[in-house]
């Protein structure tokens, strides 16, 4: 989603803005801007584009003040333009905000603002902020009373950054914002991989609270202006750096990273959740995208082995189903921990008494404080926007999850992992396979049992990452339908590894090829019916399959992508985490 990025301190504000922008890109891309105050005005540049082809073309780097607020965006309310990019700044001149999230209620807000001499000149849900905070500030001339007059009117889930006259604010509401500190700089940021190498110390914002900010102090109150008294915590910093390494991509790199993500799961608190869980007679497993796949995946292993009764439900339709009661619990897979989505699935659970817990990467996210208990997959910092070794580490957490309750082993992890290695070294082979699909405009994915979400996870990543329309289907139901469209140019992957599924995917295929379609088999047994064939390899234990089937493919859609010369790490249109509904 958006990032919004503040600097109040001893240097200029603007480069340090753009080194942080830079590295939040991930979040959303379609345009950029900088506001910094300098001899009492406040000077802003913004463009559509990336950071550094922004940077290059407005010369954001030389922006002069030692007080700055930044913004990359994912534009939700107006086009993709130079105007509606942030920041924007009050009719007065005086005051610019960037913002993430949505204001609900904002036209009525802008109308009113209209109709007593005010000019908008976007087509944002966020020039509201500005204005309303001009209008407060005007009526009564003290800067926290005029935010507590502004949020009391702003309806909608957002966080936001202002230049107010000389103090920097942060104002969240139910949305990610910290406050970061080294020496006499103070950072304000909706992520803090962006400015964790700038800072030592993090405050994490209350939902519902503001800070105000200058060189000395920090003030926060919450909405209603009570004094909030933060922690500050020393910032640790993870296993993976934001670098690409050797790597071209950070996508690549994460691909690559698996063998040793997996390694690095949890498992302590994974065990804790399944205690917890186990108690529970019925279990509601929530995510979305990537992360809802891993929760079909939950959903098949924990009612094979757990004869719990377990439903996967994508986030944004999860309700309350009349069973629900003190023997359910939510849990909510997610990479980030920020997802409105999810978040707002939970925010139900909560409500209605029902235990929420989380499997999640983020330990900070506001997810994971919210729910009563928190597993993690601790697979480092995942910037490409494809979740790809999340995926696995999710995976691998379920089955985790599953043995601890069933008191069995299922899975060696660092067998696993040399398993996920030995694919990866045969990257070349799928290179082969990316040159024969580029021009492809439809594949389907077909897949049976545990193996259906892969297929799903397959034509998600061969959507986002190599734009091509990919379609998942259980292994017999082209033939109710689809068999219509197959012809002599329909590629066709079969995820078909040797397992209780491996006959029936085979009668599928034949059926397939019967009417003139190629078939990519995803196997560890090469069949005479594979027009090609990616190899995973052979394991005595057939339980490690859904496992390690994604990881080619993952390499499939990522190569597919550079044919196309397309940017794997900032498909078209989306964004990290998806912290809007
Ligand atoms: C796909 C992808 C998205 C996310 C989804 C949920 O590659 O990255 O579909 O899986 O937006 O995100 P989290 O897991 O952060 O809640």
């Amino acid at each position: 989603m958006c990032s919004v990025i503040g600097y109040y301190g001893d240097h200029t504000a603007a480069p340090i803005l753009i080194k942080c922008l830079k590295k939040m890109e991930y979040r959303g891309y379609d345009s950029v801007g900088i506001s910094t105050r300098h001899d009492n005005a406040i000077i802003t540049k913004k463009k559509t584009g990336m950071v550094s082809e922004v940077n290059k073309t407005m010369k954001l780097y030389k922006l002069p003040g030692k007080i700055g607020i930044g913004h990359t965006r994912w534009a939700t309310h107006g086009n993709v333009t130079d105007i509606n990019a942030h920041p924007h700044v009050s009719n007065s001149g005086r005051i610019s905000v960037v913002h993430n999230g949505i204001i609900e209620n904002y036209i009525e807000i802008r109308n009113n603002l209209i109709e007593i001499g005010y000019k908008f000149y976007s087509d944002t849900d966020s020039e509201v902020i500005a204005n309303l905070l001009q209008y407060n500030f005007e009526k009564t001339p003290n800067i926290k009373k005029s935010i507590m007059n502004t949020v009391i009117k702003l309806r909608g889930q957002y966080a936001f950054i202002t230049i107010f006259e000389n103090k920097l604010l942060a104002v969240r509401y139910h949305r990610p914002l910290i406050i970061g500190l080294k020496d006499n700089d103070r950072f304000i940021s909706s992520d803090i991989f962006g400015v964790s190498t700038e800072i030592d110390k993090v405050i994490h914002l209350e939902d519902r609270s503001f800070s105000i900010l200058d060189k000395k102090q920090i003030h926060s109150y919450g909405f209603d202006g009570h004094l909030i008294k933060y922690t500050m915590t020393n910032i640790k910093r993870g296993i993976s750096t934001i670098s690409k390494k050797n790597y071209e991509h950070f996508t690549l790199k994460e691909i690559f990273e698996q063998p040793e993500s997996l390694l690095q799961i949890d498992v302590k608190s994974i065990s804790e959740l399944s205690r917890i869980a186990s108690k529970i007679k019925r279990l509601y497993i929530i995510g979305s995208g990537t992360s809802y796949n891993v929760a079909l995946i939950a959903k098949y292993l924990i009612g094979k082995y757990c004869g719990k009764i377990v439903e996967a439900i994508v986030s944004e339709e999860f309700t309350i189903f009349p069973n629900m009661d003190k023997d359910s619990a939510v849990i909510a897979i997610s990479q980030s921990g920020e997802t409105a989505d999810v978040i707002d699935a939970i925010d139900i659970a909560i409500r209605e008494n029902i235990h929420a817990y989380a499997i999640l990467n983020v330990p900070t996210s506001l997810l994971a404080m919210k729910c009563d208990s928190v597993a993690k997959i601790n697979c480092g910092l995942e910037i490409g926007v494809a979740a790809t070794k999340s995926f696995t580490s999710q995976i691998a957490s379920i089955y985790i999850f599953v043995e601890k309750i069933i008191r069995r082993k299922l899975i060696d992890l660092p067998h696993t992992s040399k398993l996920i290695s030995r694919i990866l070294d045969n990257e070349l082979e799928i290179i082969n396979i990316s040159q024969v699909l580029k021009n492809t405009l439809n594949i389907y994915v077909l897949g049976k049992g545990i193996h259906y979400p892969i297929a799903s996870e397959c034509a998600l990543k061969l959507k986002e990452l190599s734009k091509i329309h990919a379609e998942s289907m259980f292994g017999g139901e082209l033939k109710h339908g689809a068999f219509t469209l197959i012809n002599n140019n329909t590629y066709i992957i079969v995820i078909n590894p040797q397992d209780e599924t491996y006959e029936d995917m085979i009668i599928s295929v034949n059926e397939i090829k019967s009417r003139g379609a190629k078939i990519i088999g995803v196997s560890n047994t090469r069949s005479k019916l594979y027009d090609y064939w990616i190899r995973i390899p052979n394991s005595s234990d057939e339980t490690v399959f859904p496992l390690i089937e994604m990881v080619p493919l993952q390499l499939l859609a990522y190569y597919l992508s550079i044919e196309k010369n397309l940017d794997p790490d900032h498909p078209k249109n989306l964004a990290k985490s998806v912290t809007v509904k």
